[in-house]
């Protein structure tokens, strides 16, 4: 079933939205090489706690164990925090939940430690791109399969590179994960009839190379199957008449990222 939120029900999910992305913009201002990620992850559940919400990954479905995932080079999604060191040119995508007033916002972002070559910023950028592709397809008479078209047009069609199959963005609300999906790949016209009022997280996975993923040992971590590097952007969005409204924001995150000699913020 999707839901359609009232006008309150979306300011609360936009508070919760917004707290992700300045726990995210806390992990931006620490990235640096010999930093560990689970030195982010606990900085990152620090803040949430602080301001009165709840990390929404730990402990999802019983086995989450952290309050983020942080995904380094060739993971692409729910990578465990570890304790071994970023370095110079590694590739992080922080993905952040936050729980409060019992609505959940879901966003993530991925930075470049040091500086990379041109290969590893136009992934970046070109991922970042299609997350807003795919947002300004999410208006009242589209469908999921517009926003899913645009995304992959432009990352696998336009560029080459891999869309990844198996985790999609969703539904979000009272719940992490709700109705409808919203693949990264798909057909215009195809899918639900979105509608104002419908939260969605739009999400892109994308990889340099292949689109072929597999699980880590950990059982969370998913890897790319050729061992490039993959990106991942994702915001929490309410589907509108005319023009979708984003309800995360990637401003302090992007000021903290520009700030931070540690970050190559010059893919964009
Ligand atoms: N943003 C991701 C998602 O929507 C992160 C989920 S991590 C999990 O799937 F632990 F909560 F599953
Ligand atoms: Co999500």
């Amino acid at each position: 079933m999707i839901h359609l939120r009232s006008p309150l029900e979306i300011e609360l999910i936009r508070k919760s939205a917004l707290l992700v992305g300045d726990a995210i913009a806390e992990a931006a201002k620490m990235l640096k090489p010999g930093i560990t990620t689970m030195q982010v992850d606990a900085r990152i559940e620090q803040f949430i706690l602080e301001h009165g919400a709840i990390p929404s990954f730990k402990n999802y479905q019983n086995s989450y164990p952290y309050a983020s995932c942080i995904s380094v080079n060739d993971a692409v999604v729910h990578g465990f925090p570890t304790n071994s060191v970023l370095k110079e040119g590694d590739v992080v995508s922080v993905d952040v939940g936050a729980f409060m007033n019992g609505y959940h916002g879901d966003s993530a972002y991925t930075f470049i430690i040091g500086s990379a070559g041109d290969d590893v910023k136009q992934l970046l950028r070109i991922t970042k791109e299609s997350l807003y592709k795919g947002i300004e397809k999410a208006v009242h008479g589209n469908r999921v399969g517009d926003v899913s078209f645009a995304i992959q047009d432009y990352t696998e069609k336009q560029h080459g590179y891999g869309v990844v199959r198996e985790l999609v963005g969703h539904g979000i609300g009272r719940k992490l994960h709700e109705d409808p999906q919203v693949p990264n790949y798909g057909k215009r016209g195809n899918g639900a009839k979105l509608k104002e009022g419908t939260i969605i997280a739009i999400e892109p996975m994308v990889n340099m190379g292949v689109k072929e993923v597999y699980h880590a040992e950990d059982g969370w971590t998913i890897l790319t199957q050729d061992g490039k590097p993959s990106a991942h952007y994702e915001h929490t969005v309410c589907v509108k008449r005319g023009k979708a409204d984003i309800l995360s924001s990637f401003a302090a995150i992007e000021a903290a990222e520009k700030a931070n000699p540690n970050l190559d913020a010059s893919y964009y």
